[in-house]
């Protein structure tokens, strides 16, 4: 068997220590005498994994008591309806910054459901800066205001939580949840999919402050409801459990790594090294604004589009997988999410380097 380094932007790498407990534990979880597959969801042992799955993201995200997190299905592409449907309550308009691709779903299945106020948007820059907090405007009549922390497409990441003046604040956290410490008392509600920072795809992580939970309106279908998820243990339906226990597995991956602080330093210097690289050259760019470049999604053109197949193949062939930009984009994409090691980036470096030099 050899593994190679996957660079892409989710489902995405896995810690390999993770996988190889999974595979331990693939037929019998820890004297329970079966799989975790083949659990009952409301038996004692999946209340276990369910219970510490819960209580580790809330210890690495130091989620303050007065908010829920919910586990849900349906991705995060769910809750750019779920959203507005829940809370809302009785309001007609909710405010949105639109900084790339996963900002203009969110707002496209908003439209659904409201009136959406563009507070800013960076499209006339194709998505290659954010623009400044102090011009963007903010109807104080809506229900929230939502950004998406980072954008896994155009490679663009806040560096900071920005002033809603006052709106209920919601973040699409999909591609930077965990990989820095947030103050969650800043938000209404946080939501990610866990398929880049926190394991596999399967599992929505909603966390959601209490005083907006039990205003969905009305018809919401109950698994949508999250007051009803809430009161369920996010059980209301069969959950993802084997996607659950991975999740947890990878929680407590992280905690070893000593938590998000840690792995933040760790994200800083592995994204600095890449950008280096790519701004010393002459062959490769990045587009984005120095200050809101992402360190978990980084995309990079190559100057002659003609060589982008050939370097692929070449980085196929030297291990370094799932490069390929996105389809919207084009060029190149390194996503090095938190279970990217060290080692992956430092190859990635050393072949971006060699085939400039060969090429
Ligand atoms: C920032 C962001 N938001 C939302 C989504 C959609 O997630 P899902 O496919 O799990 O619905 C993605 C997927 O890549 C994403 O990167």
């Amino acid at each position: 068997m050899s593994r190679v380094y996957s660079f892409s932007a989710g489902p995405s790498a896995f810690p390999e220590s993770v996988l190889k407990q999974a595979q331990a534990e693939m037929l019998e979880w820890r004297g329970s005498g079966m799989s975790v597959m083949e659990m009952s969801h409301r038996g004692k042992h999946f209340s276990m994994i369910a219970e510490e799955l819960e209580s580790d993201l809330r210890e690495l995200l130091a989620i303050p008591t007065n908010y829920k997190v919910l586990f849900l299905q349906g991705g995060a592409s769910a809750q750019f309806s779920l959203i507005p449907q829940n809370i809302l309550n009785g309001k007609t308009k909710a405010c949105y910054v639109n900084t790339g691709a996963w900002s203009e779903k969110a707002i496209q299945d908003a439209k659904g459901q409201c009136e959406v106020i563009l507070s800013a948007s960076s499209e006339a820059s194709k998505f290659t800066h954010i623009p400044n907090v102090e011009s963007w405007s903010i109807d104080t009549d809506a229900a929230y205001l939502h950004y998406t922390s980072n954008e896994t497409i155009h490679g663009v990441e806040f560096q900071s939580i920005p002033d809603s003046k006052g709106l209920t604040l919601v973040s699409d956290m999909s591609s930077n949840i965990l990989s820095r410490p947030v103050d969650v008392s800043k938000f209404g509600i946080i939501y990610a999919g866990t398929q880049k920072n926190m394991g596999p795809a399967g599992v929505t992580v909603v966390i959601v402050r209490d005083d907006l939970i039990g205003h969905a309106a009305k018809g919401t279908p109950p698994v949508f409801d999250y007051a009803q998820q809430v009161k369920n243990g996010s059980m209301l339906n069969t959950p993802a459990t084997y996607n659950w226990y991975l999740v947890g597995l990878v929680l407590k991956w992280l905690k070893e790594q000593g938590g998000v602080a840690a792995i933040e330093q760790r994200n800083i210097n592995k994204a600095a090294k890449l950008y280096d690289v790519i701004d010393q050259s002459t062959l490769y760019s990045n587009p984005v604004e120095k200050f809101v470049r992402s360190r978990m999604n980084v995309p990079f053109i190559l100057n002659d589009e003609a060589l982008d197949k050939p370097f692929l193949a070449a980085s196929e062939a030297n291990g370094l997988f799932e490069l390929k930009g996105h389809r919207s984009v084009g060029g190149m994409r390194a996503s090095i999410y938190n279970a990217m090691p060290d080692s992956g980036v430092d190859a990635l470096c050393e072949f971006i380097k060699e085939f400039e030099r060969t090429h």
